[in-house]
């Protein structure tokens, strides 16, 4: 991505150090007001929404598989890449955030 193709209403944000988590881990961080997931599958990082859309879940404590969130209370799963359930009981996608890395610091981009 180049500054050009970035969405003139948003910032990027440094989010962590590339080497923060493995590969299968995420961990919640607190980016400009909101709380924000930061996931690891393999070497590619994605960053959603921490809360579930469907009721107060907080899907950091849901399991991370190869291309989705399990939310912990209602077992609905969520694309990685575009926030959509893939199944009920959820019908309302969560936030996704472009990623990308600079250096040894990996950065999101948030709607100013
Ligand atoms: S709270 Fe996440 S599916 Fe119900």
């Amino acid at each position: 991505m180049t500054a050009d193709d970035k969405n003139p209403t948003s910032k990027t944000f440094p989010i962590a150090s590339k080497d923060a988590l493995k590969p299968g881990q995420m961990s919640c961080f607190d980016v400009n007001q909101r709380r924000i997931i930061l996931a690891r599958i393999d070497d590619e990082y994605f960053a959603f929404d921490e809360m579930c859309s469907h009721e107060d879940a907080e899907l950091w404590k849901g399991a991370l598989r190869k291309d989705h969130i399990e939310c912990p209370l209602h077992g609905s799963r969520f694309c990685l890449r575009s926030g959509k359930p893939m199944e009920e009981p959820a019908t309302v996608p969560i936030s996704t955030y472009p990623v990308e890395i600079n250096d040894d610091t990996i950065y999101i981009e948030l709607e100013d």
